[in-house]
């Protein structure tokens, strides 16, 4: 082989301020497989994350959990290394932004720009709110679109017509966090003068950086001329504050990916081989790769480059791009229960399935990706289970019995093992080219042949005739052999079957090279079972899961351990705002078969019936005596699959429980389908 090459690998690094869902999954098993793939074939590759810890969202959230800032943080990065870890996603570091790695490097590269003439000041008016003494991101503030009047729109778009506007054009403007109506206000901010790098950033994003469709993407941008980058924020801010700059922070786009470095360079105190500078000066013969999403493009393709170009640092090698992940078919919904949490998925299913599934979906391009169910379960069952798996369970036995657990030195097919030699540069080549899916398809189809001609050769009918001991013992030597093949060329995607794998082999951990040779007079361990089918329960009750993680989600603060006190939970208005609170009818309400505690209602909520099951029987043991009623009814909560039919949204009630439930009610004179204020 030839020279090891140094390379270093990052995925974007996650917001602090949420879990990790199958979407962000993609992105991760993705770079893993990469990673992995690079160290079995003896390179030095280096894998750092990070979790993306500042920003007004995060330092708001803190405040509504009566927490710091920085408890959140680590709160949030503990629990996503847990999830990572369990998906078997293998950062050699995973650090946070929030660091002093990472404080020294955004502090050092700002003031190389500010030397060489990259920043520049002005003042800015933008909306403030006088309540919380802060200027607003448009986010943050909502109000009535300027082109349809559609009311509660955010400050930069409207969702009703597609208008897009500045914050100050939005008619009736109020603070989303704290109601107030916002001043403008005039304060000094910083900007990174991006145009400086129109020039270089024309070349390389033309220079086979950039997958084709993102570099037309690019070049669209950049002939539309750059505009400078705004890269200060006025406290209260979470993050750093800016060298010389009392009061200004670095909006949290600026210290992020230098959250890459930081990250490397704190493995590097720890990893004595790893020299920082080797490999982020200009000039340096390490590769550098950044794995993203199609969102996160303009950060990475031009505001970063020209960052490390005007701090004296190389530029990226590649930014490998992928699309969005898409389950059913649709975009993710929390109604629908599609999405997933990463925890939730691994509370019910294998880690491996997800990651060999993404793996055979996965091409060069920006495509999204779809998660169909029951593909996914169709998919993994046939290929993993039922083709690969299965060549180990069908001739392990025969080894163990015929011949106590040794493999015997023996070729009866030698077409067939050179067809697996001949096909290792063909899958090496579509792995590093990120073909996944092709590296799939081929593997799939040695594992079709190894099948055929085990299935051919029947070891189990030879077993059963005189004198065709040895003739068995080479088929199932064979037959174990061209599965530690397989075992091999999947080690990327599937590292935990691979271990289970090498320790019924018998053999220390498995390389790229180790296909070259095969097991000969070689004493096998006993055989269990790798890997079982899905069960396609286990998918439902993932989903109805997820349905569940929504209702936690929407309940204030109902965030474990990180809450304080529930009682004292404050949410904001855009919480609030969110629901769709109106006056129903009680047209029917009766018991439900079975049900001890339900009563279903049917209910006229204006211009559409509902179903909602209830449980309030036992405060009200006659149900006729609620129909005719008007009550108070929560429109968009998410639909819930109960034993006995869905549930659409919920009615209000208060009281302790028992008999002491009270069903609310407007003033007289209300009707249904008004919605409440
Ligand atoms: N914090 C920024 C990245 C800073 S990098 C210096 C961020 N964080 S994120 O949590 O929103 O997203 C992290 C990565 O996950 C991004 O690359 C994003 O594109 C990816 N994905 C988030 N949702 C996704 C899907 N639904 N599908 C595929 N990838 C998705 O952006
Ligand atoms: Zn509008």
């Amino acid at each position: 082989m030839s020279e090891a090459r140094k390379i270093l690998v990052t995925s974007a690094l996650p917001y602090a301020n949420g879990s990790i869902h199958l979407g962000h999954m993609l992105e991760y098993i993705q770079t893993d497989i990469w990673v992995r793939f690079q160290k079995m074939r003896g390179n030095q590759a280096v894998y750092v994350c990070a979790d993306d810890a500042h920003g007004s969202a995060i330092m708001l959230r803190a405040e509504r959990e009566g927490i710091t800032s920085e408890q959140l943080i680590d709160g949030v990065r503990a629990e996503h290394m847990a999830d990572f870890a369990d998906f078997m996603v293998d950062f050699d570091n995973y650090h946070s932004t929030h660091s002093d790695e990472n404080r020294e490097l955004s502090s050092a590269i700002y003031l190389k720009l500010r030397e060489a003439g990259h920043i520049a000041t002005r003042p800015v008016t933008q909306y403030f709110d006088p309540e919380k003494q802060m200027f607003l991101a448009d986010r943050f503030i909502k109000g009535t679109c300027p082109k349809c009047g559609t009311a509660d729109q955010y400050g930069d778009n409207c969702e009703a017509c597609g208008a897009t506007y500045s914050p100050t054009e939005l008619k009736d403007p109020k603070s989303a966090i704290s109601g107030a109506t916002p001043v403008l206000k005039e304060s000094l901010h910083y900007f990174f003068k991006l145009p400086d790098f129109q020039e270089m950033l024309q070349q390389w994003t033309r220079s086979g950086t950039l997958q084709d469709s993102v570099a037309n993407k690019l070049a669209e941008w950049l002939d539309a001329g750059l505009q400078e980058w705004d890269i200060s924020r006025d406290a209260p801010y979470f993050g750093f504050e800016i060298p010389d700059a009392p009061g200004k922070y670095f909006y949290v786009w600026l210290d992020a990916p230098i959250g890459y470095m930081a990250s490397f360079k704190n493995l590097c105190a720890r990893r004595p081989e790893l020299d920082f500078d080797a490999y982020w000066q200009q000039g340096s013969d390490a590769e550098l790769y950044h794995f993203i999403g199609k969102d996160i493009v303009n950060f990475h393709a031009l505001f970063w480059p020209a960052m490390l170009e005007g701090a004296g640092y190389r530029k990226p090698t590649a930014l490998n791009v992928h699309g969005y992940l898409t389950v059913n078919g649709q975009k993710m919904s929390k109604s629908r229960g599609t999405f997933v949490k990463a925890r939730t998925y691994l509370d019910h299913l294998d880690p491996e399935y997800l990651r060999y599934y993404y793996a055979a979906k996965l091409g060069r391009g920006v495509d999204d990706l779809d998660l169909n169910l029951e593909d996914f379960v169709q998919k993994v069952n046939s290929d993993l289970v039922g083709k690969v798996v299965n060549i180990a369970s069908r001739c392990a036995g025969f080894i163990h019995k015929g011949n106590n657990g040794l493999l015997v030195d023996a070729n009866p097919a030698p077409e067939l093992v050179e067809a697996f030699r001949s096909a290792a540069p063909s899958i090496a080549a579509a792995y590093e080219a990120r073909d996944f899916g092709r590296a799939m398809r081929e593997i799939m189809a040695l594992a079709d042949q190894a099948n055929a001609w085990i299935a051919d050769k029947a070891p189990w009918s030879l077993n059963k005739q005189e004198g065709k001991q040895d003739e068995v013992q080479a088929i199932c030597a064979l037959g174990v052999n061209l599965f530690r093949q397989l075992v091999i060329f999947l080690k990327p995607v599937l590292p935990k079957l691979a271990q289970a794998a090498e320790a019924f082999l018998n053999v220390a951990p498995l390389k790229w090279a180790d296909h070259e040779q095969l097991l000969a007079n070689h004493q096998l361990n006993p055989f269990n079972p790798l890997m079982t089918r899905i069960e396609p329960a286990k998918i439902e009750a993932m989903i109805e899961a997820s349905k569940e993680d929504l209702a936690a989600a929407n309940q204030p603060k109902g965030n474990g351990e990180l809450t304080k006190d529930p009682l004292a939970a404050e949410i904001n208005f855009d919480a609030f705002a969110a629901v769709d609170l109106r006056i129903a009818l009680i047209e029917k309400c009766e018991f439900v078969e079975g049900a001890d505690k339900l009563l279903r209602l049917s209910l006229d909520i204006g211009d559409e019936k509902r179903n909602v099951f209830s449980g309030i029987k036992s405060a009200y043991p006659d149900p006729s005596k609620l129909e005719g009623r008007l009550t108070l009814y929560v429109a968009n909560l998410a639909p819930r699959k109960m034993k006995f039919g869905v549930s659409e949204g919920m009615v209000l009630a208060a009281g302790p429980g028992g008999e002491e439930i009270y069903l609310l009610s407007p003033d007289s004179g209300a009707k249904p389908g008004q919605r409440v204020k």
